[in-house]
């Protein structure tokens, strides 16, 4: 859980969270996965029909999910988890990273659930995929888009820290109704200043991807709750205290001039 690590995305690591783990993908995940995709809702709200009725047809066939599934977890831009209950030991629905840029340090996301809603565990799942993406990977921005009509995960992502970067009017047709599509993503600097509430905004600055001092010089530890969020608190540590001894030096230069 470095978080200098160079990035690649080949590493596939299971992400353990209290209601849910994230587990990468495998081909004995597919006959669940093409029985969760059933849900006619999930193919709404990402937007990948144009009526409710074109959604009570499946639209792949478990062959076609095979090879789909078998070149996304075999893919270098790209990480895609299984998302399982701990509860029931359910797969329950996919957290993706996909679209890697590398030179930028960016990457999309995209998640979805069926059979449990409104129980926390998107929410865990999301941190959790965040987590990886920024003290794991040590990426710097990660960004989604996601359509009007769909409120609860707008809030999802608005209480992990992504931010509204703006609208794609009229991007979606669906029954005849136009529908806008939000544009949001997180940063870096925004994840670990998430992590510390009791900071005011903008206070912190982050030195390297994933080490993070606060505007006065005080190290902004990440929260060690969250899973890997605690991995960057030895560079902060040497961060902090190269400063603090550039500081004295500065103090002792100035003392002696005039
Ligand atoms: C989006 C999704 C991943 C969220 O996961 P989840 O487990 O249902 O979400 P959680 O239970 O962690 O959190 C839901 C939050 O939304 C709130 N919420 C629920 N319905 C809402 C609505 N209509 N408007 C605003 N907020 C709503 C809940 O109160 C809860 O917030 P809180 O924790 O602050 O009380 C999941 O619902 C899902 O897969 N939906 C279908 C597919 C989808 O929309 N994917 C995203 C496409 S961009």
């Amino acid at each position: 859980m470095r978080s200098d690590r160079r990035i690649d995305f080949s590493r596939k690591p299971v992400l353990n969270g209290g209601l849910v783990t994230l587990r990468p993908v495998t081909l004995a995940d597919v006959p669940l996965l093409h029985a969760a995709l059933a849900d006619v809702e999930l193919s709404v709200l990402a937007g990948a029909i144009r009526t409710r009725a074109e959604g009570e047809q499946q639209r792949w066939t478990v062959a076609e999910l095979e090879e789909i599934y078998a070149r996304w977890g075999a893919s270098h831009d790209r990480i895609v988890w299984v998302i399982v209950d701990n509860s029931s030991g359910h797969v329950v629905g996919e957290s993706v990273l996909n679209r890697l840029d590398l030179h930028n340090r960016s990457c999309e996301f995209r998640i979805w659930m069926s059979e449990v809603r409104d129980k926390g565990l998107g929410t865990e799942a999301t941190r959790l995929t965040m987590s990886h993406a920024f003290d794991d990977q040590g990426l710097n921005r990660v960004e989604l888009e996601v359509y009007d009509f769909n409120p609860r995960a707008r809030h999802v992502y608005d209480k992990i820290g992504f931010v509204h970067e703006g609208r794609r009017r009229q991007a979606l047709l669906f029954e005849g109704q136009w529908v806008d599509a939000h544009v949001m993503a997180i940063l870096a600097s925004d994840w670990y200043e998430k992590l510390r509430p009791d900071l005011p905004s903008a206070a912190v600055t982050i030195t390297r991807p994933g080490r993070c001092l606060r505007a006065d010089g005080v190290p902004a530890f990440p929260d060690p709750s969250v899973t890997g969020a605690g991995s960057a608190c030895g560079h902060v540590l040497t961060a902090y205290l190269l400063r603090v001894l550039r500081r004295r030096w500065v103090a002792r230069a100035g003392d002696g001039v005039g």
